[in-house]
């Protein structure tokens, strides 16, 4: 589309973005079991208000914005609090897990320098999430994954055997994304500890969710700061905390550890230039979104979106285990659930659930349909198990196949 030689008037143009969308997923409705969440209009108005307040303030320089600096220190405490941070926690928000992750093999590889470590390797589980990946490209840092369990978790023993005087950090999850398990986290931290190397939780996901549902009651293992070795840990406000997108949060158990995550430099003609994160510029609309979406839920309220996250996982999963042919993945621990299916493909599965209007990512291995279980779910499990359940008849009965997709996009 060419740029128009004359503006034109922001009402036509807004029509004409929102008719764009008119091909976008349902993501407010509960159809859609990844990428987005939701917990209502209510939480949603405020995290907009909020985002538009401050969108373009810019955090490259809160001396400039102290507003900003503010916000992201409260948000770093609150979250801090939420994993059992010890005294001297230090932290910074991300625009999301990709870039927490990405700066804790940063981080990682720094820090095994000073060590006098100059062919780094990392040591994670099969399952841990592609953002490693990521980060192991982006600062040439090898990656050595590890099968997981029959249950899905990681293998401390098979962790350790690959373990070697190179690495510079291991990794767990809590949960991971593709099936939702926990990973053993002490015995992951133990291994890192008994050889002084960074120790990274991956609780993008559960960071928010797992110590609320703990409290009510659920049998949630160790997983934070409150395990000994557990050096830094990454937690997605974007996701379980309900705000805009754009926000997450990395925590290092202490300042001398989040120094190796930051860049600094006076190579220039422009001054002294640093910053904790990868972006120069940054947008101060997703820390505030967060800052008041925190302030408006709440403890109660997150407690209460946990539950409600979790009923709908658990209703989701007791109707999965009964459709014939559907096996359900693992434990299923905490508000994600995986499955497979036997006798039809379960990508064909997926596209029929699409042309229903449902949405849920495709992964592999093993060939599966992966669901983000939110609060926003709670009314509409019951009909997308129905929907699964004609899904796999109508694919076992047709033999058709689908295609595997992917997790993000290809250009
Ligand atoms: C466990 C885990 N880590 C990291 C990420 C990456 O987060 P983002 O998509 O915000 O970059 C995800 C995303 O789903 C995740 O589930």
């Amino acid at each position: 589309m060419p740029l128009p030689p004359h503006g034109r008037p922001a009402d036509e143009v807004l029509a004409e973005l929102d008719a764009l969308q008119g091909g976008d997923v349902d993501w407010k409705g509960g159809r859609v079991f990844s990428l987005a969440y939701f917990a209502g209009d209510e939480i949603y108005g405020v995290a907009r208000a909020a985002n538009d307040r401050l969108l373009s303030a810019n955090a490259l320089n809160t001396a400039a914005f102290p507003s900003l600096k503010q916000m992201e220190a409260d948000v770093v405490a609150t979250v801090a609090g939420w994993l059992g941070a010890p005294e001297g926690v230090a932290g910074s928000m991300t625009t999301g897990g990709t870039e927490s992750l990405v700066l804790t093999v940063l981080a990682a590889r720094e820090r095994g320098r000073q060590m006098g470590i100059t062919e780094p390797n990392m040591v994670l589980p099969l399952s841990a999430h592609a953002a490693f990946e990521k980060g192991a490209h982006y600062f040439d840092v090898r990656s050595v994954r590890v099968p997981v369990g029959d249950d899905f978790r990681a293998d401390p023993d098979a962790m350790a055997a690959a373990m070697d005087e190179n690495t510079v950090l291991v990794a767990a999850s809590a949960p991971q994304y593709p099936q939702g398990a926990i990973d053993p986290v002490e015995e992951i931290a133990a291994l890192a500890a008994a050889r002084d190397v960074n120790c990274h939780v991956d609780a993008c996901m559960g960071g928010v969710v797992l110590p609320y549902l703990r409290r009510l009651g659920e049998p949630i293992p160790p997983f934070d700061f409150s395990v000994d070795g557990v050096t830094s840990m990454s937690i997605d406000l974007h996701k379980y905390g309900y705000t805009a997108k754009g926000a997450s949060v990395l925590l290092h158990r202490d300042r001398q550890r989040r120094r190796h995550q930051t860049f600094v430099t006076d190579n220039w003609t422009g001054g002294l230039y640093g910053s904790t994160g990868v972006l120069g510029t940054k947008s101060g609309g997703p820390i505030a979104a967060a800052w008041a979406v925190l302030q408006h839920v709440g403890d109660d309220g997150y407690l209460e979106l946990a539950r409600v996250a979790r009923d709908a996982q658990v209703r989701l999963r007791r109707r999965l285990d009964a459709i014939e042919g559907v096996s359900v993945l693992g434990d299923t621990p905490a508000t994600l659930v995986a499955f497979g299916v036997d006798g039809a493909d379960p990508f064909a599965v997926a596209d029929l659930l699409a042309a229903d209007g449902w949405y849920v990512d495709r992964q592999g291995p093993p060939p599966s349909l992966h669901c983000t279980v939110h609060a926003g779910h709670a009314g509409t499990v019951e009909a997308f198990a129905d929907a699964v359940e004609a899904a796999v008849a109508s694919a076992r009965a047709s033999a058709a196949s689908g295609e595997a997709g992917a997790y993000g996009t290809l250009d």
